[in-house]
């Protein structure tokens, strides 16, 4: 089915202002952005500023912002606490060689927090902490591979990235799903190194496991991978991976750079996951770059430099920079189990107001997320894996259309990635989506005619 809005499309399209910035850009960038992930419906939308749960572009257009920067920006955008904190903070310098307090102040909420980190180090970016925590669990095993889940992003450190981008004609059979590589020129030994593991899959996972296993330093999950379908994990696929990982000795290491915000303590807490590492990222730096890696002491000290040179040096020049640690330990503060739950109520009654929707409309939607995340998918049943939420090019059509839609609405919705809620949105804001997934469906053809 294509879903095509007649009469709509282009309504709220990038005006001339972001037209002329693209023009400069493309003079200076490969594509003239600097991000591969930056949406264009045909160009970029060039912003001018954020207000709370909206974004203004330079044209002077106001949307209510669901991608808050891929879902970092838990207090939506310029949250005035982390802002005045970071202000006041300024003219004593932003970034030093040496230590600060505010470090401590972080890593001190964090580790209180999240139970499975005991000792954590900072970084500047989550694909950095997922590095690191792979590195860590090398260090720690002497093994040099890792498993993975099919179709989970993780960042751009090429273990983590194989297997991430696979397509119906690549990703190979259900048994043996292969460690499709990211780019062209990646070297085949990093497929090699890579095991991927098809999320929920129980059965799949031990017997794979086991097969490598003594070449596997960790298993890498994402408890809820956005790009596989923002579904949550099976209570059984979990046990096996941990279970089969605890009889070889393979670590588990859980990427939370997205899923930390669905919980005050975390995903692995929700789902009853004891990880050996975390990594973390997005909402922990109020705003500003970072990420961390957190564990157990005992993997940790893979890090510990005291006695002569660590396991593995972890440094970088803008690691700790004070200005993400203020800005982070004041949103995360900020960010109370009360917090948390109103968040998730918000979530709660968002997915069922469209849900009920797809049901007033019959329509071929479903809609999947936990807490403060979600995602609508232009499918008949709920996907449980990568390879089910991949998108047919008639489905891909259908969800430009729904961005369009919404856009158009003053919404920005993102296609194919997580949405999410920000505190500073209120029931309002969440009527207003649901109502404008109502509208979209009312324009869609009836079942009958879809197919
Ligand atoms: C689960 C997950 N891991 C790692 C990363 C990489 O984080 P960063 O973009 O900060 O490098 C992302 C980014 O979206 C992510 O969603």
């Amino acid at each position: 089915m294509l879903h095509e809005v007649p009469g709509r499309a282009g309504a709220a399209s990038p005006g001339a202002q972001s037209a002329s910035l693209f023009a400069r850009g493309q003079a200076v960038f490969p594509d003239g952005t600097t991000r591969a992930t930056v949406e264009r419906d045909p160009t970029p939308r060039y912003v001018l500023k954020g207000e709370g749960a909206f974004l203004v572009d330079v044209d002077g257009q106001r949307f209510l912002d669901l991608n808050n920067n891929f879902t970092t920006l838990i207090h939506g955008h310029g949250y005035a606490p982390a802002l005045e904190a970071v202000a006041r903070l300024l003219r004593d310098g932003t970034c030093f060689s040496n230590p600060t307090a505010h470090e401590i102040d972080l890593a001190e909420l964090l580790v209180e927090r999240i139970p499975a980190v005991e000792q954590i180090r900072f970084v500047n970016t989550g694909t950095e902490a997922v590095m690191f925590a792979i590195k860590a669990a090398r260090a720690f095993t002497g093994r040099p591979c890792i498993a993975k889940i099919e179709g989970a992003y993780h960042g751009a450190y090429d273990w983590a990235e194989a297997g991430q981008g696979g397509t119906p004609s690549t990703w190979g059979s259900p048994e043996a799903p292969v460690a499709v590589p990211a780019y062209a020129g990646t070297p085949a030994s990093v497929a090699d190194e890579v095991v991927i593991l098809r999320f929920n899959d129980a059965e799949g996972a031990r017997r794979r496991i086991a097969a490598a296993a003594d070449r596997l330093a960790c298993i890498l999950l994402d408890p809820m991978p956005s790009r596989g379908g923002l579904i949550p994990p099976d209570p059984d696929f979990i046990a096996a991976v941990v279970e089969t990982a605890r009889q070889y000795g393979i670590l588990v290491v859980c990427d939370e750079v997205l899923n930390l915000r669905q919980s005050y303590r975390g995903a692995s807490a929700r789902y009853g996951i004891e990880p050996d590492l975390i990594a973390a990222g997005k909402i922990i730096g109020g705003g500003f770059p970072i990420g961390a890696i957190g564990g157990s002491s005992r993997v940790m000290s893979v890090f510990d430099g005291s006695a002569g040179r660590a396991k593995v040096a972890q440094g970088g020049t803008f690691s700790a920079n004070p200005v993400s640690m203020v800005a982070g330990r004041v949103s995360m503060e900020d960010m109370t189990e009360m917090a948390f739950t109103r968040l998730e109520t918000m979530g709660d009654r968002l997915r069922t107001s469209l849900t009920a929707a797809i049901e007033r409309h019959d329509a071929r939607y479903v809609i999947s997320g936990v807490a403060s995340l979600f995602r609508i998918h232009p499918k008949q049943t709920l996907p449980r894996d990568y390879r089910e939420a991949h998108a047919t090019a008639d489905e891909a059509a259908s969800m430009k259309a729904m961005s369009r839609f919404f856009r158009d609405e003053g919404i920005i919705l993102p296609a194919g990635a997580a949405a999410c809620l920000s505190t500073p949105m209120t029931d309002a804001d969440i009527d207003k989506i649901a109502n404008t997934f109502d509208r979209f469906l009312a324009t869609a053809p009836s079942e009958g005619e879809a197919r």
